[in-house]
């Protein structure tokens, strides 16, 4: 494909490694010739994507092709179910494979908060945070592509994505192994502020302190979420303490329970670490966003109190290497 023409308006470019072989794509396939004044249809939606396919466009179009933005919404489901192929397949680079994941977390922690007691979030769930486990076991470098894409404006699906991005690098960083663990985390860290999508937008988004009334309007997010996703699926109680616990304290100063070191649960104390990592880092309506390392001197002082000593270490660590 040219790249000094202009994409024609309702077109939008893929890229060819996105595509699997052998599978249905349902969506139409668009190449646009050198010669053509639009583009031509390639191949019609529903028909198996085969290798020679792929061998063929790579030849002839430089490795992209077209799709109309209104089948876009299928392109993003598209991916969403090859993800775990995607982010093994090992003709994309690992800078491609983080861009995907992080686009397609980001578009489901959006449907999460906008449904978070559907039936099916627990199972796209699963399957994305899978695919990220997958990617980050993959390397060092497939960690630091990750946090590299981290949207720095805050929004409650940017920072749930991001949780459960750092939690499951952090949690993987102090030595939890088991795959049904990683994945119980990451399943609570993405829903972990469901709750908030039952706060009123005018406490989540006030500028100045917030009266006592609000916080205790606040303080209500996780037992909120709790209520929004419980009686639909079979999240794990793992995954639901991370939801529960993420706002208590080591020292027995935090919410909604006022739990102490031994009562937390260890999946809640990393979440606590990335969520209070990533909060700062952030930029918000009032304030600007910090950077790593004075973010990580200021919760410094909060270790022993708020943050566990031990998994604070391993995320020093990890962002540092
Ligand atoms: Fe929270
Ligand atoms: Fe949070």
């Amino acid at each position: 494909m040219s790249a000094n023409r202009k994409l024609p308006d309702g077109y939008s470019q893929v890229d060819l490694t996105i595509l699997q072989i052998d599978t249905v794509v349902d969506f139409d396939i668009y190449t646009w010739p050198p010669q053509a004044a639009l583009p031509v249809l390639y191949r019609s939606k529903d028909l198996p994507f085969l290798e020679e396919n792929r061998n063929r466009l790579t030849e002839t179009q430089s490795g992209e092709v077209l799709i109309l933005e209104d089948q876009s919404p299928r392109l993003t489901a598209y991916i969403e179910r090859n993800l775990d192929r995607i982010v093994a397949d090992p003709g994309i680079a690992s800078k491609d494979k983080a861009r995907v994941l992080y686009q397609t977390s980001l578009h489901l922690a959006k449907d999460i908060l906008e449904s978070p007691g559907a039936p099916e979030m627990l199972k796209r769930s699963e399957g994305v945070v899978r695919s990220t486990i997958g990617f980050i076991l993959q390397g060092k470098d497939s960690f630091h592509w990750l946090l590299s894409l981290t949207s720095y404006d805050y929004y409650t699906y940017t920072h749930s994505v991001n949780v459960c991005t750092m939690g499951l690098a952090l949690a993987d960083q102090i030595g939890i192994r088991s795959q049904g663990e990683l994945m119980d985390f990451g399943v609570g860290a993405i829903f972990h502020d469901v709750g908030k999508t039952k706060v009123s937008p005018g406490i989540l988004r006030k500028r100045g302190p917030l009266t006592e009334a609000e916080w205790a309007e606040m303080k209500k997010h996780p037992e909120m979420g709790l209520a929004l996703i419980n009686p639909q699926s079979p999240f794990s109680n793992d995954s639901k303490a991370v939801i529960l616990e993420h706002h208590e304290r080591l020292d027995g100063t935090g919410y909604p329970a006022g739990k102490k070191d031994s009562e937390i649960h260890r999946f809640a104390k990393v979440a606590a670490i990335v969520d209070v990592f990533d909060a700062l880092t952030s930029k918000r309506a009032y304030k600007d966003a910090i950077g790593s390392y004075p973010a990580l001197k200021e919760m410094k002082e909060a270790v022993g109190t708020h943050f566990d000593d031990y998994y604070f270490r391993k995320f020093v660590i990890l962002l540092g290497k």
